[in-house]
């Protein structure tokens, strides 16, 4: 397994949100397949920097590429690039330690933050920042999101979806347990959950999981705001037309959208919501590797069932787009890995030319993170938790990751 990072478990470490550490306990499955004979680990190696992808070709009967999907959706509208105007993926990459995203200054003084987006990541941002020092202080949130999030100016969250309740990509429990935060009320105005002919019809023949979704929108519409120092406004049907502002971010132009065959198509209507920070929550999407093909329209490796072509798979988000949780890619990986058995089987494969990975890596003075190195790095960051009683503290920068990663 190679890895750009010196340390393992992709988005599970970097994307899950801190205050899930149920779900990041995945991780445990995956240190039980690291244990198997035959697997190792290279971290701190990139592919296309430290080796090509003809190289993996060569040293390998077969190369299964997992690498996500690596960077953001757009808006494509004025003022994107304000300062002010973030994307999800990087706030999401600077709380929970992405050595690459460190830099990053979020100024969270203003009073209102805008969220755009109506999945799963947008909750989470949502939610991290309006969750009270206490929530924050038993994850392994940076130190430095804890502090910038404890001493924050925000009072409001809106979370803006551009279709309706019916229509929004998050799911039940995440809707649900915005309504027991400690700090945050939840408003949603019960105009904005009215639904017109199709989307009754749409609800009435939803999965039982958009059902509950509404549940939970028209439990939140029925309760008072109880005074909580902070509050999560959900808004239906609206884009976002521009972000205003002349040096930084002072508002957000929303424009009212209305569904015509499921698609959100805007209105004369428009209002002027004051912010000073947008988040972009709106999707990620894959980047290019050099020397693998890729589709530029879906953003993935072009492949079937995972089978690029003998010798050469996909799996994952690279493989079907940025959408599915941990769970999907199992099956999804499942898939990949039975047509790679089926080739190999066949006798399909590609005859490799040999040579070893670990050569041709210290002739480029690559200094890969081995898997004992993850381990050192992995102790040292729960060790600086445990007295504090949270599960790490994250090592987060290059150095410091690379220099604990060096036992062999
Ligand atoms: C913010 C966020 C929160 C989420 N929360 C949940 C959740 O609570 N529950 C849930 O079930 N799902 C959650 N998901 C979804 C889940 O994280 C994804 O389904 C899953 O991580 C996708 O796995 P992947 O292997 O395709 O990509 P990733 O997890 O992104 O792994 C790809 C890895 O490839 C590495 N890489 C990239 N390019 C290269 C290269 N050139 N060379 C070497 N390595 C490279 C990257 O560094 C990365 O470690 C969340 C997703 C996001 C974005
Ligand atoms: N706790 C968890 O289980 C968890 C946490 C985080 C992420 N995840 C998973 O990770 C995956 C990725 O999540 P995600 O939230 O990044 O993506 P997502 O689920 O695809 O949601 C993207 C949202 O952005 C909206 N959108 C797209 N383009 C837009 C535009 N131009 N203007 C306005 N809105 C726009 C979409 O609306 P439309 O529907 O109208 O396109 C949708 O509401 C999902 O499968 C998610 O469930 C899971």
């Amino acid at each position: 397994m190679l890895e750009r990072l010196p340390t393992p478990w992709g988005l599970v470490r970097l994307g899950v949100a801190p205050d899930h550490p149920n779900i990041k306990a995945v991780s445990r499955a995956f240190e039980r397949i690291a244990q198997q004979p035959g697997f190792r680990f290279f971290g701190n190696v990139e592919v296309g920097r430290d080796v090509t992808a003809q190289e993996l070709r060569e040293l390998y009967d077969a190369v299964v590429y997992a690498v996500g999907a690596q960077t953001d959706r757009s808006l494509g509208i004025p003022g994107e690039e304000l300062a002010g105007s973030w994307a999800a993926t990087e706030f999401v990459a600077w709380y929970n330690g992405h050595p690459d995203f460190q830099h990053l200054e979020f100024d969270l003084s203003h009073e209102r933050a805008v969220v755009i987006g109506n999945g799963n990541v947008a909750l989470d941002v949502a939610r991290m920042l309006a969750l009270t020092p206490e929530e924050l202080a038993p994850t392994d949130t940076t130190d430095a999101a804890i502090k910038a999030i404890n001493e924050a100016g925000v009072r409001e969250i809106v979370v803006v979806g551009r279709r309706g309740p019916v229509q929004a990509a998050w799911t039940p429990v995440e809707v649900g347990e915005l309504g027991e935060l400690a700090g945050a009320d939840i408003l949603v105005d019960p105009a904005e959950l009215e639904l017109d002919e199709t989307s009754a019809a749409e609800l009435e023949a939803a999965p039982p999981t958009v059902k509950r979704n509404v549940e939970h929108l028209r439990d939140y519409a029925k309760r008072a705001p109880s005074g909580k120092p902070r509050a999560i406004r959900l808004r239906f049907l609206r884009s976002p037309a521009a972000i205003l502002g002349e040096e930084r971010v002072e508002g957000i132009e929303l424009v009212r959208n209305e569904l015509v065959g499921g698609r959100a198509v805007p209105t004369e209507e428009r209002e002027m919501i004051e912010c000073g920070i947008v988040f972009r929550s709106v999707g990620y999407q894959g980047v290019p590797l050099p020397g693998v093909p890729f589709d530029e329209r879906s953003r993935t490796i072009p492949n079937e069932g995972g089978r690029v072509e003998p010798g050469l798979y996909a799996a994952g988000w690279i493989k079907r787009g940025p959408s599915g949780v941990i769970g999907t890619n199992k099956k999804d990986a499942t898939e990949t890995v039975e047509l790679l058995l089926e080739d190999a089987r066949a006798g399909k494969l590609p005859p490799r030319t040999g040579g070893s990975l670990e050569e041709l890596l210290a002739g480029r003075g690559a200094e890969p993170v081995l898997y004992a190195g993850w381990e050192a790095i992995d102790r040292a960051e729960r060790a600086a938790g445990e007295p504090h009683g949270r599960p790490r503290v994250k090592l987060c920068s290059w150095d410091e990751l690379l220099a604990a990663g060096r036992a062999k």
